[in-house]
């Protein structure tokens, strides 16, 4: 078990396009080391997903973990810790709705994004194995800003009102009128 340094905006790697994982890295016994350390990280910092580049692995993997329950946006469903491997999206309906998103690389904002709500989300699992799962509402959001990580993105980019972009004490004082509640339910917990 090791729990990783993620690593913050500015360093180069959260700008570069990850490579994809070749069939003889799927399934080795170094990717499964790597997505052991990634889930160690994840827990250890807290959030609902972490992409391979932020613990600086500059590779196409990604893990969520969605607690599920109850949020101002709705019920979240749950989806149990999933590893994806190149994982590739199609958007089913480009119809945008906005959330607030935050990430763990960078740390103590939020920021007000809107994308697509509708998508499909293909990918292997650690040992090859290929799925699809299709994902609505903040579902989709989550996986469109995690596998962002992989192309060199961060939500960031995505914003369009500037104003609506804060600190998370400024962000829970002034904009919403709930105060955060259970985080491991809680879809602004970073990924
Ligand atoms: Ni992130």
């Amino acid at each position: 078990m090791a729990v990783r340094k993620i690593i913050r905006m500015g360093h180069p790697t959260l700008r570069q396009v990850a490579r994809s994982l070749s069939d003889s890295e799927i399934a080795s016994a170094e990717l499964h080391r790597l997505i052991q350390d990634m889930i160690d990280t994840l827990h250890d910092y807290g959030g609902i997903g972490l992409a391979a580049p932020q613990i600086n692995e500059s590779v196409r993997l990604a893990i969520v973990e969605i607690a599920g329950g109850p949020t101002r946006y709705g019920e979240l469903p749950e989806l149990p810790l999933k590893v994806f491997v190149n994982p590739q999206i199609d958007i089913v309906d480009p119809t945008p709705e906005g959330n607030w998103e935050a990430c763990l690389s960078v740390p103590g904002l939020r920021g007000f994004v809107e994308r697509p709500q509708h998508i499909v989300v293909r990918a292997t699992n650690p040992d090859g194995e290929p799925f699809e799962l299709e994902l609505k509402g903040f579902a989709a959001t989550v996986f469109q800003h995690e596998f962002d990580h992989l192309d060199g993105k961060l939500y960031i980019d995505h914003i369009t009102d500037t104003t609506k972009f804060a600190f998370e004490e400024e962000f829970g004082r002034y904009m919403i009128d709930q105060p955060d509640g259970d985080r491991t339910a809680n879809p602004d917990a970073p990924s």
